[in-house]
């Protein structure tokens, strides 16, 4: 029997008149058929308010690497909730995570604290340009790096403005933005040297630093090509720009060393969020000494009120202890079974005839749908993915999913947790096949 959201459908109109829109953050409109309300979880479990079960993938949006409400977890914090939930000062907490992540990245020489990846961004790009003294930051089509007015600058392009192939518009999704803000920003194609070069060169002598997500999980779930990180790297030294990876999403799950450890290379900031701090609102701006100088200096201004929470940082502090005690087993255990769910999602959509793609490194991936007549082959960058992926019959299986009790992030990324096991890649596959069976009997593609 398909899933009912009565309940949660009842409360959505209930905090559409107290919340603005009824949610909290945009995105979370995109769940079909009606934005859930969820009241509790445990490992790969999730079940809202109409008691409905998930096997979860969406993860808390990928921050929930150790599953959803792990036991330690809550120990940690409910201890350090006793002893005082926020100071505005030191602990010696902040110094054991800080220490935590200096010995697991190599590039983390020292760190900041602060309560979400955006603001690390900002901080990234403030020291960026103070370390430098230009003001242009490099950053890539479909790129997110928060949702701040620097965040977003050719995020999420349209087709019918997104300028040619060399020379990418830098435009913003939102209203309300300073306009000068767009002239901050250079914006190139994912994936392609040979342009990323002549893009650099265009614009020799004014770049403060060059960002990026280093697998790009924000559009489908791209890594990048052999040679880019190097090239990203050789770029910046050359031309006394700083290299700042976005490991939000990466960062840890894609082992201890995050993704610069996955696919070797040394930037000099480092942006982590999410899995860093386990769920809660936390995250850390990481970098070398020499890019962290104006820090150290006080001509940088970096602060905030609740930054280093001692109950973040006891959550943040379990977590990496996880990672810790994982050694060399992770991320290849989260991989091994990623890659399983990816290949039984490919056999299920061949045998319903569905044009479904899993494509990422299984530690996380994307379900891209082709469009009818799309060709085949892995999608590239960001207009590649504009132009082969079909949003609106993702959504639909998407929602035959969630409907049969298998939950993915809205826009099509699937991650997996600590907390899985084979047994619920077991499950989940065989939850799809129903749902993959009514994708397949009910959709119809728009007239
Ligand atoms: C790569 C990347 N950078 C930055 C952010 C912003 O993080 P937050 O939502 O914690 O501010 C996100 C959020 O999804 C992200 O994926």
């Amino acid at each position: 029997m398909p899933y009912t959201f009565d309940r949660s459908k009842a409360l959505f109109e209930r905090a559409n008149r107290s919340i603005a829109a009824g949610v909290n953050s945009g995105i979370r409109k995109m769940e079909a058929p009606v934005p859930l309300y969820f009241t509790r979880g445990s490992g790969p479990n999730l079940w809202d308010v109409d008691n409905n079960h998930y096997l979860d993938f969406q993860l808390g949006q990928g921050a929930l690497l150790y599953g959803h409400a792990p036991a330690g977890m809550a120990e940690a914090i409910g201890a350090q909730a006793r002893l005082g939930t926020h100071w505005a000062a030191q602990c010696e907490l902040e110094v054991e995570v800080a220490e935590r992540i200096q010995q697991m990245i190599p590039s983390a020489e020292l760190v900041r604290f602060n309560n979400s990846a955006t603001e690390v961004v900002l901080s990234a790009f403030r020291l960026a340009r103070a370390h430098t003294g230009r003001k242009l930051i490099l950053r890539f089509e479909g790129h997110y790096h928060g949702w701040s007015d620097e965040g977003l600058v050719g995020f999420a392009n349209p087709a019918d403005k997104w300028g040619d192939d060399e020379n990418p518009a830098r435009l913003h999704p939102s209203k309300g933005v300073i306009p000068e803000v767009l002239d901050q920003f250079v914006v190139a194609r994912w994936n392609d040297l040979a342009h990323l070069r002549r893009r650099v060169d265009q614009y020799r002598g004014q770049l403060a630093a060059i960002v990026f997500e280093p697998v790009l999980c924000n559009t489908c779930c791209l890594e990048p090509v052999p040679g880019l990180m190097a090239a990203i790297r050789e770029l910046c030294d050359r031309d006394g720009m700083l290299m700042i990876s976005d490991e939000t999403i990466t960062g840890f799950r894609f082992g201890a060393a995050c993704a610069q450890g996955y696919y070797g290379f040394k930037p000099d900031l480092t942006v982590l969020g999410k899995a860093v701090g386990g769920g809660t609102p936390f995250a850390a701006l990481a970098g070398t000494k020499a890019a962290m100088a104006k820090i150290l200096s006080g001509e940088a201004v970096h602060a905030g009120t609740l930054n280093a929470n001692p109950l973040c940082l006891a959550a943040s502090k379990w977590s990496l202890d996880q990672i810790l005690a994982l050694g060399k087993a992770h991320p290849a255990g989260i991989q091994k079974m990623g890659e399983r769910l990816m290949a039984g999602l490919g056999v299920l959509a061949r045998e319903n005839a569905i044009p479904l793609r899993p494509q990422g490194p299984g530690l996380i991936f994307h379900a891209v749908m082709l469009k009818p007549g799309a060709t085949e082959g892995p999608i590239k960058d960001y207009r590649d993915y504009v132009r082969r992926h079909d949003a609106p019959r993702w959504a639909h299986l998407r929602r035959c999913l969630l409907e049969g009790g298998v939950r993915a992030i809205e826009r099509g990324l699937w991650s997996i947790s600590l907390a899985h096991t084979e047994a619920d890649i077991d499950e989940a596959l065989r939850r799809a096949t129903g749902a993959f069976r009514r994708h397949a009997a009910e959709w119809q593609a728009p007239a």
